[in-house]
């Protein structure tokens, strides 16, 4: 989504800026801005542009100015449609104050004819403009930056970060957060200023991540924080470990199959990760004369996992429910997760996807806890979600990527996924790294609860190395074939059925968003149950019915009467199976066969598979694999 990079210092800041844009490229966009204060006339040049960050790039070629103090921008429209008028920056109508803004301004409309009113006179169709204006309007009655920026913000409602440059102050800029991201990193008589730590993790690791409600009026050597209510603020400045450095494909064709091929390594690492922090140093294995292992608990090791998520082991044992927020492919792990939890630990759990989450009512249930997932950290409807039960007493838990996101900031506490960075638009490894930390911690849970033994969990640890070999393996038994045959095949379809039953139902959710969102190619999700109340009349030969296979018994033989169904109406049959499935096998035009697993890590076993395939339909097709149109990495505003 929108991005903002912006620099006061020393240098020149055109070529860091428009790095910085470059490499806040993978979250979407579809215009970019830059502007700064010309270093000989201390007035604005800017250039924006509808396109990509090279257009910009282009277009500034042969463009001279260059300062010490400027801003950049990627836009993803909300107000206004994509064209070169409503790129950022945005401009008040003396042109002398300049702004770039993430996020939407709510009732911006109402203020905006207000300021018609007064003769403001508005060249774009942004809600980011009317801020500029709105400023500009403050800023001549008090003369004086800080009240101006404390009556703007009381003002304004939404969710927003920006920074504003004035040519009045053409030695600094002032950046604003509410309800959406901006972090700070300094060097020595130089400040960075972006929406992600990304933009410039390859100039400094020292950072502030500008607190929720306030705003700073930057120099090169110096940052005055403020809070909403005008009082001063001391920036917290720290040294971030985790981020990530330039990432580039590794001889890969695209981030997304690179991705996929990380899959089984991520799930490793997540067991190790695991191990590490309590799941399984905590034991020590004596083999006993029998042979049989004894394995020991340490009291030390088994807190540090509570710890880290912000849990007593007391409120662990007593647990007895579980909510689960996300959104997107995050939301199809969690609806995967609710398996683990109900089975595993004998409790309820319940699936929220955040952008309906904030219109329910809340219930201050004892002994639960919420775990919002995001690989993010960021998506502006879960973010919100948080935010509304934060303020209850029931314990929050962030499971994400980002451990610098400001979901981790929030929340009680916190669960780093190990997937490394993740570019492509299109989550997948992701969403295999959700699936392990939330089978481990389902799994950890029954543990404490005294469902499951220590040689159990070691088993489930175990399936779950077993499962991350076929994911991996599965894509070169196949690989092949799809590229050969199959892709070309499926890619003449303009829509798809696909459907699952119980724990195959929401990963046949995640196959439908997958293919809709890189391939553009129709596909609808049904739980196989549901064809014979409706979807059923949809099957045709022209359609072909994508089936995920289920390994619990009951479950399987239902799922044979949906394949008969649709082969009884001749429809077009795809079945993704597992080994000994042949009654299934054989009613399909075509099948994809996964070793047997832990049927509860059936899903997870099928997943490199099943985005393989969809990601070879989509290179036939030609399309942007890893960034979609239309579509962000991340989802900054509801
Ligand atoms: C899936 O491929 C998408 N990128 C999208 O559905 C994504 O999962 C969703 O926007 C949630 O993002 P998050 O995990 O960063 O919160």
């Amino acid at each position: 989504m929108c991005g903002i990079v912006a620099y006061v210092g020393k240098r020149r800041c055109r070529d860091y800026i428009i790095r910085g844009l470059k490499r806040l490229e993978y979250r979407g966009y579809d215009s970019a801005g830059f502007i700064c204060v010309d270093e000989k006339h201390k007035r604005f040049s800017y250039f924006k542009k509808s396109g990509k960050v090279s257009d910009l790039e282009k277009g500034l070629d042969g463009f001279e100015h260059d300062g010490f103090v400027g801003m950049g921008h990627t836009r993803w429209a909300t107000h206004g449609v994509v064209n070169d008028c409503n790129a950022h920056p945005h401009f008040n109508c003396k042109k002398n104050i300049s702004l770039v803004h993430n996020g939407i301004i709510e009732g911006y409309e109402e203020i905006r004819k207000k300021l018609i009113f007064e003769g403001h006179e508005f060249v774009s169709s942004t809600d980011t403009e009317v801020v500029a204006h709105y400023f500009s309007s403050i800023f001549d009655f008090y003369k004086d930056l800080k009240p101006a920026i404390l009556d703007l913000v009381s003002k304004l409602k939404g969710a927003y970060s920006f920074v504003l440059s004035m040519e009045e102050y053409p030695d600094q800029i002032v950046v604003v957060r509410h309800n959406s991201p901006l972090v700070l990193g300094k060097l020595e008589d130089e400040i960075f200023v972006a929406s992600d730590l990304l933009a410039f993790s390859d100039k400094t690791k020292n950072v502030c991540f500008l607190p929720e409600d306030s705003f700073a009026i930057i120099k090169k050597d110096s940052v005055d924080m403020y809070d909403f209510s005008g009082k001063k603020i001391l920036p917290i400045w720290q040294e971030v470990k985790f981020e990530f450095d330039a990432v580039d494909k590794q001889g890969f064709e695209h981030y997304m199959l690179k991705e996929i091929y990380e899959q089984k390594k991520v799930i490793d690492n997540t067991i190790n990760f695991c191990r590490l922090i309590g799941t399984d140093s905590k034991l020590s294995a004596n083999t006993k004369k029998d042979n049989s292992v004894d394995y020991k608990i340490d009291l030390e090791y088994q807190d540090r996992i509570w710890q880290q998520l912000g849990l007593s082991l007391k409120q662990v044992k007593n647990l007895k429910k579980v909510n689960l927020v996300a959104a997107g492919t995050s939301w199809h792990a969690c609806r995967i997760a609710q398996f683990f939890f109900e089975n595993f630990c004998k409790i309820p759990a319940s699936v929220y996807l955040a952008s309906e989450f904030c219109y329910m009512p809340l219930f201050n249930h004892e002994d639960s806890v919420y775990i919002f997932v995001s690989q993010s950290g960021e998506t502006a409807d879960t973010l919100q979600a948080l935010r509304k039960v934060s303020p209850l007493s029931i314990p929050t838990i962030t499971i994400t990527n980002v451990p610098s996101s400001t979901m981790v900031r929030e929340a009680d506490g916190f669960f780093p996924m190990q997937a490394g960075p993740e570019i492509s638009v299109a989550s997948t490894k992701a969403f295999s790294s959700q699936i392990s930390v939330l089978y481990l911690l389902a799994n950890r849970i029954a543990l404490e609860k005294g469902l499951i033994s220590l040689e159990e969990m070691k088993r489930a640890e175990d399936d779950l190395f077993v499962s991350a070999q076929i994911l991996e393996q599965s894509i070169e038994n196949y690989k092949y074939k799809i590229t050969q045959k199959l892709a070309n095949k499926y890619s003449k379809f303009d829509k798809f059925i696909f459907l699952g039953r119980h724990i195959s139902y929401p990963f046949a959710m995640e196959a439908a968003l997958k293919l809709k969102e890189i391939s553009y190619i129709f596909a609808q999700c049904y739980p196989a149950g549901e064809l014979k109340h409706g979807p059923i009349a949809l099957i045709d030969k022209s359609t072909p019915v994508v089936l995920f296979s289920s390994l619990h018994e009951i479950v399987y033989k239902k799922i044979i009467s949906n394949a008969q169904e649709v082969k009884a109406r001749s429809g077009h049959l795809v079945v993704f199976a597992f080994d000994g499935q042949d009654e299934l096998i054989n009613l399909a035009n075509t099948s994809f066969i996964v070793p047997r697993v832990n049927p509860f890590l059936g899903p997870l076993a099928m997943t490199g598979l099943m985005q393989f395939f969809i990601y070879q339909i989509t290179k036939k097709l030609g399309c942007s694999i890893d960034k979609p149109r239309n579509l962000a990495k991340s989802v900054t505003v509801e």
